[in-house]
């Protein structure tokens, strides 16, 4: 089968990178990267350390209003899925990359494969959300990562072609953890060897391009007397300095650069708690058997707060405060994100379909 798969954000390299390594053995796979994130830490850095395959395509989209980013992506996938006809366009998640490919391939003489299917946090303000329904809607095939998501799209209508294979991000992370362990040093660099510390992420635009949630968390966050560590995303260093809290956080929080996969699941693996409005990290911190403190009021990962070791704080402070003084604990070895298999089953059922 061909195959044209279409990335785009930090989050979909870490599943390309299970992903095309398998898709590869049995299919001809065109890797397009959307150039939505182009910094060398959000996008090549994985390239690089994780062996994904060089993209073929870079589009060199880049940062703009949803509207503008999405269509330009559009104008140049339309493109692309003209030129080489590929059997499926396979996307990944839920970012304007995911609405972008599926919007295209859906009007075109080819299949649209979404890994990630059936998630929802029920809240349509978070642009994700938006992106995640649609794209569900227009889907041939729809990999989903866990029953609870079959259950979303049934109720929705979608019952065809939809198949539970796990949650790839499960795969990377069994698959990478050993050479994490092997090659990466920044324990060592940052001297947390023999430290206990929270390490914590904020991007999402509810949290970051709101004054009062942003500097509720990071008040928060340098209150605790643990050392946190904090690599922050290009738009909260610039919500930072836009609101006048960059000093704050520089003062009181260990601030870095976003880091690459192999650092970020070292550094995850080995802290105290993890408090993140992230959804991926909210799951490896579930895998790893982290505790994590999650700055949202809802998530499309309901699962891991139903294990017990995730808690939703919002940007509430007293809720951020007993949330660290009393860490959420797991209760359960539910493993409800499938067995790591998820890229194999996803290979296997596209070679299903080309036979
Ligand atoms: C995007 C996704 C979000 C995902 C996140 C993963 C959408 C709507 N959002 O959010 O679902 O969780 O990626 O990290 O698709 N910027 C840089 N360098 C880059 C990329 C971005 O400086 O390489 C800055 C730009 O100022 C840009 C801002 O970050 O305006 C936001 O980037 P954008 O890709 O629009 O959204 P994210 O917040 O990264
Ligand atoms: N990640 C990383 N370095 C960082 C922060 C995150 O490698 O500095 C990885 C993390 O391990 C996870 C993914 O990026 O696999 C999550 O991406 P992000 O939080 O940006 O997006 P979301 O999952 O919320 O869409």
């Amino acid at each position: 089968m061909n195959v044209l798969s279409v990335v785009g954000a930090r989050p979909q390299f870490v599943k390309a990178f299970v992903v095309s390594r398998e898709l590869r053995t049995q299919h001809d796979e065109l890797l397009v990267h959307t150039g939505q994130h182009y910094d060398e830490e959000l996008s090549d850095v994985f390239f690089e350390e994780l062996g994904i395959p060089e993209p073929d395509f870079n589009l060199g989209i880049g940062s703009k209003s949803h509207a503008k980013q999405t269509a330009q992506m559009m104008t140049d996938l339309e493109d692309l899925v003209d030129d080489y006809d590929p059997d499926v366009v396979l996307c990944y998640g839920d970012t304007n990359s995911t609405l972008a490919a599926a919007l295209v391939a859906s009007k075109m003489d080819t299949q649209l494969a979404h890994v990630e299917a059936g998630l929802r946090s029920f809240n349509r303000e978070m642009p994700e959300e938006v992106n995640r329904i649609l794209t569900d809607h227009v889907s041939d095939i729809l990999f989903t990562p866990s029953e609870r998501a079959v259950g979303h799209l049934e109720s929705e209508g979608i019952t065809e072609n939809v198949h539970n294979v796990g949650d790839v991000m499960y795969d990377a992370l069994l698959s990478a953890r050993e050479k994490a362990t092997g090659q990466s040093t920044i324990l060592e660099d940052l001297a947390l060897e023999d430290e206990e510390y929270l390490l914590a992420t904020v991007h999402r635009p509810r949290n970051t391009d709101n004054r009062e949630r942003l500097e509720t968390i990071i008040a928060s966050l340098a209150a605790d007397p643990r050392r946190v560590v904090l690599p922050a995303h290009p738009r909260t260093l610039d919500r930072l300095e836009r609101y006048d809290l960059l000093e704050t956080a520089e003062d009181e929080l260990t601030l870095i650069d976003p880091v690459g996969y192999l650092d970020f699941i070292t550094l995850q693996a080995d802290a105290e708690i993890i408090v993140t409005d992230s959804g991926g990290i909210q799951k490896e911190a579930f895998f790893l058997d982290v505790p994590c403190v999650t700055l949202r009021e809802e998530t499309e990962w309901p699962e891991t707060v139903d294990a017990g070791g995730n808690v939703l704080v919002g940007a509430n402070a007293d809720a951020i405060e007993r949330a660290l003084t009393n860490p959420p604990q797991s209760s359960s070895d539910a493993r409800p994100y499938g067995d790591g298999t998820a890229a194999k089953q996803i290979t296997r059922v596209l070679r299903k379909l080309s036979t």
